[in-house]
């Protein structure tokens, strides 16, 4: 198979993708790891969204972000969510965009900063995602969250100590899901998300 190079093969991949190759095996195979997810995770600020939307955009894939989906599928902003039906309810419906994930392909996935904390839900995007923790220090965390009231648990011009409690409690679980970690604080959105790419493209 290896040598036949003008064999077309088609490989089905998960419920969403066919992959056509044309060529041997060895292809085959880049195409199918370079059709792996991107899942962005890190704490509130650190830069999922603004740096995954451009990380897509470099690599040409599509970009889901998870809160984003939660706003469209309820017609409620995630700040209305919590306000009116309470965190219980974000949380499922966070779970149910999750298995709606499960099998796609050729993503950049920008999570929720506490989608893993309770129910190991990230789990379930492990099989085919590549996993990039986005890390910053205290006091970039607390400029960037204290310039828009967007954050629910955390509310207005959260003060440094209580980023810092939620930041202790959840960084080891970030950090055992993490295969990459990006300092995002020293770097502006475009050099994060090509350092991220240089580093996914360099990937076996
Ligand atoms: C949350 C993070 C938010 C959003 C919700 C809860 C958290 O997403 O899902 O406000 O508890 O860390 P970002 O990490 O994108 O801000």
């Amino acid at each position: 198979m290896k040598n036949s190079s003008l064999q077309t093969m088609r490989w089905h991949i998960g419920s969403s993708t066919d992959i056509y190759c044309f060529g041997g095996y060895d292809m085959a195979k880049e195409s199918v790891q370079k059709k792996t997810n991107i899942v962005l995770i890190g704490f509130m600020g650190s830069g999922k969204t603004v740096i995954g939307r451009n990380l897509a955009r470099l690599l040409e894939r599509d970009f889901v972000d998870t809160d984003e989906e939660i706003e469209k599928v309820t017609g409620h902003s995630v700040v209305q969510l919590f306000k009116k039906f309470g965190e219980r309810r974000f949380r499922s419906e966070e779970e149910l965009i999750l298995k709606k994930l499960h099998g796609r392909r050729g993503l950049v996935i920008a999570t929720g900063g506490s989608m893993d904390l309770e129910n190991h839900n990230l789990e379930i995007l492990k099989e085919d995602g590549y996993f990039v923790l986005l890390q910053a220090s205290l006091d970039v965390l607390q400029e960037r969250l204290s310039r828009k009231n967007s954050r629910p648990l955390l509310g207005k011009n959260p003060d440094s100590a209580k980023i810092q409690t939620l930041l202790t409690a959840r960084e080891s679980q970030y950090l055992a899901l993490a295969d990459f970690i990006v300092n995002t604080g020293e770097l502006t959105v475009e050099e994060s998300a090509k350092q991220i790419a240089e580093h996914y493209r360099a990937l076996p």
